[in-house]
C-alpha cells in the first residue's frame, strides 16, 4: 500500500484489494464508477498485469472505461458481453439490508444496467456509507432534460405521499450550467434525509414519464465490503456466504 495515502483512500483500496479477491480468470466483470471503484480498476489492473489474470470489463461510466483501456484491462461493451459474472462498485450509502443510494457521481443509470446485468454485485465502501436508514445521501433521479420542469414537479407531488424527513429538489449543476450525464440526461438531487419505504419510492419513481432511474438500488447487492483506514475488512453479505 503506498504509505501517503489519505486515511479513506487506504480504506478505500482495502476494500477494493478484497473484492478483487473475488475476480477468476474468465469472468465478464462490470467495473463501477467513482473514487473507491477506481481503486478496484488498480487493483484488478495490477492482477492482470502480474498474474497474467484473464478477465473482460464493462465500463458503467467514460471516466471508468478510459482508466480501464489506461491500465490494460479488456474493455467490451455489455451488449457483446452478455451477463456478466460480478459487477465491483462504489456506493453513496448503504443500509443493513444491503439497499444503496448510488449516483453521486452521475453515473447511475449505467451502473444499474450493468448491476441488474450481473450474477452477483459486490459494493465497496468505507464505514462513513453506513446508515440505519437510507436519505442522508440526496438521492440523485436521472431525467431527460426535455420537461425538465414538468418532471421536477411530478416527483415533488409524488413525494407528498412518500414517507421521507424532507422533500428538497435541487437540479445538479456544474460549472453554472446542468449537469449531463454520459446518456445525456439531467439529475435532479433529491433531499430527503430519511426514506420510509426505498422500495415502494424506487417503483414510484420510475414511474414518471421524465424519469430515466433513480439512485435506489433495492435487493440488487450481494455483498458489501467495508475497508478500514488500519487496512482491515468487514464483510456483510444478503445470504450465508458469497459463490462465485
Ligand atoms: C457514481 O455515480 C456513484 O454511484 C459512485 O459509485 C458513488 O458515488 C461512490 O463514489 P465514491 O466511491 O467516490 O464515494
Amino acid at each position: 500500500m503506498p504509505s501517503d495515502l489519505s486515511l479513506s483512500d487506504k480504506a478505500k483500496l482495502v476494500a477494493a484489494k478484497r473484492a478483487c479477491e473475488f475476480v477468476h480468470d474468465g469472468m465478464k466483470l462490470g467495473l463501477g464508477t467513482g473514487s473507491t471503484a477506481a481503486w478496484m480498476v488498480r487493483c484488478l489492473a495490477e492482477r492482470v498485469n502480474k498474474e497474467g489474470l484473464k478477465v473482460k470489463g464493462v465500463p458503467t461510466s467514460i471516466q471508468t472505461a478510459d482508466l480501464a483501456e489506461e491500465l490494460g484491462i479488456e474493455v467490451i461493451t455489455l451488449d457483446s458481453a452478455g451477463q456478466l459474472d460480478l459487477t465491483i462498485d462504489g456506493t453513496d450509502e448503504f443500509d443493513g439490508d444491503l439497499n444503496l443510494i448510488k449516483g453521486g457521481g452521475g453515473a447511475l443509470l449505467r451502473e444499474k444496467i450493468v448491476a441488474t446485468a450481473s450474477d452477483k454485485i459486490i459494493v465497496i465502501a468505507d464505514n462513513g456509507k453506513h446508515v440505519e436508514r437510507l436519505g442522508r445521501f440526496p438521492l440523485p433521479v436521472e431525467v431527460l432534460s426535455f420537461g425538465l420542469k414538468s418532471s421536477q414537479f411530478l416527483i415533488r407531488s409524488l413525494l407528498e405521499s412518500q414517507n421521507v424527513d424532507s422533500r428538497i429538489i435541487k437540479t445538479r449543476m456544474l460549472d453554472n450550467v446542468p449537469f449531463v450525464t454520459d446518456e445525456g440526461n439531467y439529475i435532479l438531487d433529491l433531499y430527503l434525509g430519511q426514506i420510509g419505504d426505498v422500495a415502494a419510492l424506487n417503483l414510484a419513481l420510475n414511474q414518471i414519464p421524465g424519469v430515466v432511474e433513480n439512485g435506489l438500488f433495492v435487493g440488487l447487492c450481494d455483498m458489501v465490503i467495508v475497508g478500514s483506514p488500519d487496512g482491515t475488512v468487514t464483510e456483510k453479505t444478503k445470504g450465508p456466504n458469497l459463490k462465485l
